[in-house]
């Protein structure tokens, strides 16, 4: 069986959960069902990031103590998660006692190996960043992420020796060992490495109390991105010294946002370099959600909450919309007019309205005592066309492909595994699109009311090919919208438990639909929505 570990970042708790986090937390999610789906053996971790002076200062703010703080934001973190039906394996948080011990355990190990020495580090501290920064990289002396003036910080620490690792790395990003996509991300990455020396960095704090302490020197607390690099092995259990690893790593692929990629290119590769360790196959980086136009930012107001979005779509319309704002892999600008035109066009005209159409057409047909007929999917028949003039009778020959061989099934499925295997979730989406828009124009072409009225003794072929697509369509729909698939196998009459438990393989083959089922009308799956307005 083969394997599947992805992760995500782990998310600063500074703050409520904002819909940039959950668009990476969904695409994690999505590619997780979907390896589940197709019977690989899937661990996905996300967590939060809970040290270090960001949220020092926020816990200051708010007048807690950073463990209530964190506690408290780390918690809305996980409902935010399970609102939007997240299947994590494990949410890790670095403020458990496995994190730190196996932490200061991998930190005392690198001390050991010499990868660590004692030294003072001098330089610009951006917090939001939690990063020293360099002056060319500042516009207008502010950092042009967070838009504030970094710190001067000068003070004695512990460096690691990053620099002993930049022709390995290089080697490893150019053979594509440590894969980094999309292309355009790996060329950044290969360009910053040809045109930069790396220094090395400053790897403890003497004046952030709200971290790990050093093993060897509790004066000095871990810089936070290290122990928060360490959360991809430490969630799935490695302790931070036993030369056996957990059976999950390395990564199959980590997500993350195109800001944290330098540090995921450079800090990361060379810590797993110095502790002996595999690297994760591949590191995919997504854009940036912009809101009309600018970066979505609280110090702007821009911010969208997940709950905002469940509210107003639904669990799986909230999903659907974030998967399906923006080619996964660059920015994309989100707003609330359209994700309103984009719910009623693909959602409720598409969709939801396709099944409903479907089942009332199929309730129909049982009602006239007419049964479904096992079909083959390209089977051909003869619809007689009332429109046709002089009252002479028309045979229009349909079959289901519609002459396009890109909407037999197996080719649709095919396309529809190749575009997941290289994360173009919204292309396997524009797949499902194109399907549903298939069978809906199939069905205002055939009119299959008109052959139930008539009695046609093609109707039960014509009504099971329908359902059956549809059935098929709700696997592909699945990672994406899984309450929303559920539901389809639920009105196609189906015994959901059997549904779920098939592999995909086995669930889209074509005939799994028995001829004896009963639909059931369910709620509609998407209300249409009027207003703009929340
Ligand atoms: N804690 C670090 C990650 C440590 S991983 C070892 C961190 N946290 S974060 O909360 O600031 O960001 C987490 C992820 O959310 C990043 O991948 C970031 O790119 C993503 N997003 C935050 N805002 C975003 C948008 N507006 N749009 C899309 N994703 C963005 O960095």
């Amino acid at each position: 069986m083969k394997k599947f570990y992805i992760t995500t970042p782990i998310y600063y708790v500074n703050a409520e959960p904002h819909i940039g986090g959950a668009y990476t937390t969904i695409a994690a999610d999505v590619l997780a069902r979907y390896h589940r789906m197709i019977g690989d053996n899937t661990f996905f971790l996300t967590g939060a990031d809970e040290h270090g002076a960001k949220i020092e200062k926020a816990a200051e703010k708010a007048g807690k103590t950073p463990q209530e703080f964190v506690d408290e934001l780390s918690a809305k973190y996980e409902l935010a998660w399970d609102e939007l039906n997240i299947s994590n394996d494990n949410f890790i948080r670095t403020t458990d006692e496995n994190h730190i011990k196996a932490a200061q355990n991998a930190m005392q190990r690198l001390y050991d190996k010499g990868f660590i020495y004692k030294g003072e580090y001098e330089g610009l501290y951006c917090v939001g960043c939690e990063q020293y920064k360099t002056e060319k990289e500042l516009v207008d002396g502010k950092c042009p992420d967070h838009n504030i003036e970094p710190q001067k910080v000068k003070e004695e620490c512990y460096m690691f020796k990053l620099s002993a690792f930049q022709d390995k790395i290089l080697e490893l990003i150019e053979s594509d060992e440590f894969k980094i996509s999309p292309e355009e991300r790996k060329n950044e990455v290969l360009s910053f490495f040809k045109n930069n020396k790396l220094s090395d960095i400053s790897c403890s704090r003497k004046n952030v109390k709200w971290g790990i302490e050093l093993p060897w020197d509790k004066e000095q607390t871990v810089y936070v991105w290290l122990e928060a690099f360490l959360n991809y092995l430490t969630g799935i259990g490695w302790d931070g010294r036993s030369p056996l690893l957990p059976r999950n790593w390395p990564p199959e692929v980590q997500l993350i946002g195109k800001d944290i990629l330098r540090v995921h290119t450079t800090i990361w590769p060379a810590m797993l370099l110095a502790l002996d360790l595999p690297l994760p196959k591949q590191l995919f980086i997504h854009g940036f959600f912009l809101v009309d136009g600018q970066k979505m930012s609280k110090s702007i107001g821009n911010v969208i909450a997940p709950g905002d979005l469940v509210k107003k779509y639904g669990v799986d319309g909230a999903r659907y919309l974030l998967m399906s704002a923006t080619p996964f892999g660059h920015d994309g600008d989100i707003s609330w007019e359209k994700f309103d035109e984009k719910y009623n066009a693909d959602l409720a005209n598409g969709l939801g309205n396709l099944v409903a159409r479907s089942i009332t057409l199929a309730e129909k047909m049982s009602a006239g005592g007419i049964k479904l007929q096992k079909a083959d999917e390209n089977f051909q028949f003869s619809i007689f066309n009332p429109s046709a003039s002089s009252g002479q009778v028309f045979q229009t020959i349909f079959n289901f492909q519609f002459s396009i061989k890109d909407m037999e099934v197996e080719n649709v499925l095919k396309a529809f595994q190749d575009k997941l295997s290289l994360f173009h979730l919204e292309k396997a989406i524009d797949i499902i699109n194109l399907q549903i828009k298939f069978l809906d124009s199939f069905i205002t072409a055939v009119k299959p009311w008109e052959m139930i009225k008539n009695n046609d003794e093609q109707i039960g072929k014509v009504m099971y090919n329908i359902l059956e697509r549809i059935r098929i369509i709700a696997w592909l729909v699945w990672p994406f919208m899984p309450q929303t698939a559920e539901k389809i196998w639920v009105s196609l009459g189906l015994d959901l438990k059997e549904e779920v438990n098939k592999k995909f393989e086995q669930g889209v083959k074509w005939g799994g639909l028995p001829e004896n089922i009963k639909v059931k009308k369910g709620e509609v799956l998407f209300p249409r929505i009027n207003s703009t307005e929340l």
